[in-house]
């Protein structure tokens, strides 16, 4: 085999994963009533109208304009849907909101003339070039749907802020149940490896890249995510109320993603990570860093390090916990018991992203990606943390062991939950 020669990659499958991520995209803005196009529930987001336009108007630019250089669909709609935000608090977003934006229509032709142009790049250009940047190993050719993956999490918890009337979409199914109740598990000290070689997978973001060990004394973990209900003591002693909490009639109620519930106290609580920290340290406890997480996730008793939690099989949604887009809320802690970890400990990945104590900062050797140079390094600043893992709406093909998500410490919207760890 020539090894200078480019890794074939695989066109049909980049085609039909970038293919259903559109139609998945369609189907989040068929739960948005058409007259909440131009809305923007969250305060610290863009409307619809924006991602409707950035999420192909972003591939296009990454992919066919600036990897393989072909010309520009609309160089004005490029500009305008290029870059979304990420404001430090409600004044600085003011500051971004605009007076108008193009009709639907228009942008709805901009989308489907960026998708021709990605179809076409899919099936016929050289996407892996090892003289170009921004195609080594078919960079821009992932990066474009794993952005989507990702956009697609961030409609949703956008979606979940729409006003109740201006929601469509089905009822799901809930249960609640008597949440289970575990000692802490202790996790002898041992080694992580934390980030990835580039070449040992198809595709890494740049803040994932360096694959380095890190030694992780001994440390306690809970076995399970804090629940609501451990989340309510706290309240009830006067601590933050986490955000899709509300109380009705003098009871305390979730707002879920389609509908209102009596709070289900057996579900992992989602607030921020300001939030997670300050009960954590109410209850005698703190968050695990990143690399106790890895400890907890992958580690086992033997010392050798699994690719998942569960083992090296492929993660499947059906088994091995709330992801994958099943559904959109959680379910009780502790209802995927295969995909719990080497020491029991459950629900690692999915059912609710992991707050971590770790900044987000980069590994040593970082370099800025070719394709999205700005995609991590802007958000170094020490007031963004590390997630690990997985929400339901985390698609299945972004869980891998070097992963890292990050948000600034009080973002309040992000479908992330927390368990305590101890020294
Ligand atoms: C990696 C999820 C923090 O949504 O802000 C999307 C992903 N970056 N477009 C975000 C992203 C640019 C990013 N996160
Ligand atoms: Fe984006």
């Amino acid at each position: 085999m020539d090894t200078l020669a480019p890794t074939q990659l695989d066109r049909e499958a980049l085609a039909s994963r970038y293919r259903a991520n559109r139609r998945r995209t369609a189907g989040l803005y068929a739960l948005i009533a058409p007259d909440a196009y131009e809305d923007a529930p969250l305060p610290l987001r863009h409307p619809f109208v924006f991602y409707d336009g950035h999420i192909p108007g972003f591939a296009f630019i990454t992919l066919v304009r600036d990897a393989l250089k072909r010309p520009s669909v609309d160089p004005e709609l490029e500009r305008l849907f290029n870059r979304g935000i990420d404001p430090r608090d409600a004044t600085v977003a003011a500051q971004h909101k605009r007076a108008a934006w193009p009709e639907r229509a228009t942008v709805r032709a901009f989308a489907d003339a960026c998708d021709a142009a990605i179809f076409d790049a899919y099936a016929t250009a050289q996407l892996d070039d090892p003289a170009n940047p921004n195609l080594v190993r078919g960079e821009a050719a992932y990066t474009i749907i794993e952005h989507e993956d990702m956009h697609d999490e961030t409609l949703t918890y956008i979606i979940h802020r729409l006003a109740r009337e201006k929601q469509r979409g089905l009822r799901f199914e809930h249960r609640d149940v008597t949440p289970p109740r575990r000692d802490p598990i202790a996790i002898p000290a041992g080694r992580a490896t934390l980030g990835v070689r580039p070449d040992a997978i198809p595709f890494s973001w740049d803040n994932e890249r360096g694959e380095h060990v890190v030694e992780v004394g001994a440390f306690g973990v809970d076995a399970h995510d804090v629940t609501n209900g451990d989340y309510l003591a706290f309240v009830r002693d006067g601590g933050p109320v986490p955000p899709n909490w509300f109380e009705r009639d003098g009871a305390w109620m979730l707002r879920a993603m389609l509908e209102d519930l009596p709070l289900p106290l057996s579900w992992p609580v989602w607030c921020s990570q300001e939030q997670a920290a300050a009960f954590a340290d109410w209850s005698g406890a703190r968050l695990m860093t990143e690399a106790e997480y890895h400890r907890a996730a992958f580690g086992t008793p033997n010392g050798e390090e699994r690719a998942h939690p569960w083992g090296e099989d492929t993660p499947d949604p059906q088994r091995h916990g709330n992801f994958g887009w099943r559904r959109f809320d959680p379910e009780p802690t502790g209802s995927s018991p295969q995909g719990a970890s080497a020491w029991g400990v459950h629900d690692l990945i999915g059912n609710g992203w992991e707050w971590t104590a770790t900044p987000f900062a980069p590994f040593e050797g970082f370099h800025p990606m070719a394709s999205y140079p700005q995609y991590s390094a802007d958000f170094f600043d020490g007031m963004h943390y590390v997630m690990k893992g997985a929400a339901p709406v985390t698609s299945s093909e972004l869980i891998r062991r070097s992963l890292r998500n990050w948000f600034y410490y009080d973002y309040p919207y992000m479908d992330a939950t927390f368990r305590r760890a101890y020294d």
